[in-house]
């Protein structure tokens, strides 16, 4: 057996390591496939899609999602099969007057939630509840009088969810200079520091220690990233750094999805993003040495299965 399959084997023993998905050994122990337990659907995305799925079988129609329910096409197309339709905007929204509107787990602003009730629609709320409870947080710290900072990316939806539900405009920063300008100014009232769930934990202790610097016990202070995203990272870059070859699989559109990517290309310089297996190329992948596998949380399981026991297939096929 290769010493570095018998390396991740340890390591997967050891309770402390990140590594806990599962392996697969050929008989030879030449080749070996390991499957990131992180791999696929989070808590949030898993509770969001059963929400709408659920809503199908009661048949009680018309059902819309406000934007995609996940950033997955596969999943997406399936519902829109199933007759659930997508409210790609507000001016699509003022258009529809009966149904019921799910609302995906990234959370949307405070307006489109009052829109929807507004026009007697009926409202079913996947907001992830660690999403949620961003809303609850920036709602209240804007009302005591805090400027509200968001360290994440100002375009995604989760993000201007959570602008929304501020009483007052929100500052969104992702580089340290930003972090050196806030810190710099005087808006006249304490600052709040929230972060995207997905935003990178290292990046966000950067910024608040810039601001803490200039502001030192001024700041209220929340990491509000989701565990789960750090574990999937976590253990991406670890079974990267051991692998000949990575797959990421995830959406086109997924942020998450692609910052695995990156991490894994970090590590290992034969990293292949697919969406689905579809977009494998078999002849890609090593006979010899470890294949690792991680998904984005949008990438059903089905999807990610089908990738690796295909991945199985072609080291024995090439061992013959
Ligand atoms: Fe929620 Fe975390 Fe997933 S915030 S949607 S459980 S990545």
């Amino acid at each position: 057996m290769q010493d570095k399959i018998r390396e991740l084997q340890r390591r997967i023993a050891d309770e402390k390591d990140p590594l806990k998905g599962r392996l697969w050994v050929s008989d030879d122990g030449e080749g070996a496939v390991y499957l990131a337990k992180s791999a696929g659907f989070c808590f949030g995305v898993h509770r969001a899609v059963d929400m709408v799925y659920g809503k199908v079988r009661e048949k009680d129609f018309p059902i819309y999602t406000y934007g995609p329910i996940i950033h997955n096409d596969t999943v997406v197309g399936d519902l829109r099969k199933s007759g659930v339709g997508v409210i790609d905007s507000e001016e699509d929204l003022s258009g529809i007057s009966n149904g019921t509107v799910v609302i995906r787990s990234h959370g949307v602003p405070k307006r489109i939630c009052d829109q929807i009730e507004e026009r007697g629609l009926t409202l079913l709320d996947a907001t992830c509840p660690f999403v949620k409870r961003i809303h609850e947080i920036v709602k209240k710290k804007s009302a005591e009088g805090y400027q509200i900072v968001i360290c994440g990316n100002a375009h995604h939806p989760e993000v201007e969810g959570i602008m929304g539900w501020c009483s007052s405009p929100a500052i969104v920063i992702t580089t340290e200079e930003e972090a050196e300008a806030i810190a710099k100014k005087d808006y006249g009232k304490p600052l709040c520091i929230v972060s995207q769930t997905t935003f990178n934990y290292k990046k966000f202790d950067k910024l608040v220690e810039i601001v803490k610097c200039l502001r030192y016990d001024e700041p209220a202070i929340l990491n509000t990233i989701c565990n789960a995203t750090e574990e999937r990272q976590t253990e991406a870059r670890a079974i990267a750094s051991l692998a000949d070859a990575m797959i990421v699989i995830g959406g086109r559109n997924s942020s998450n999805t692609q910052k695995l990517v990156d991490i894994s290309r970090k590590e290992c310089e034969n990293t292949f993003f697919v969406q689905t297996f579809d977009d494998l190329n078999l002849r890609l992948v090593p006979s010899r040495g470890i294949v690792g596998i991680s998904a984005g949380a949008s990438t059903p399981n089905n999807i990610i299965e089908e990738v690796s026991k295909q991945c199985r297939k072609t080291i024995l096929l090439n061992r013959c």
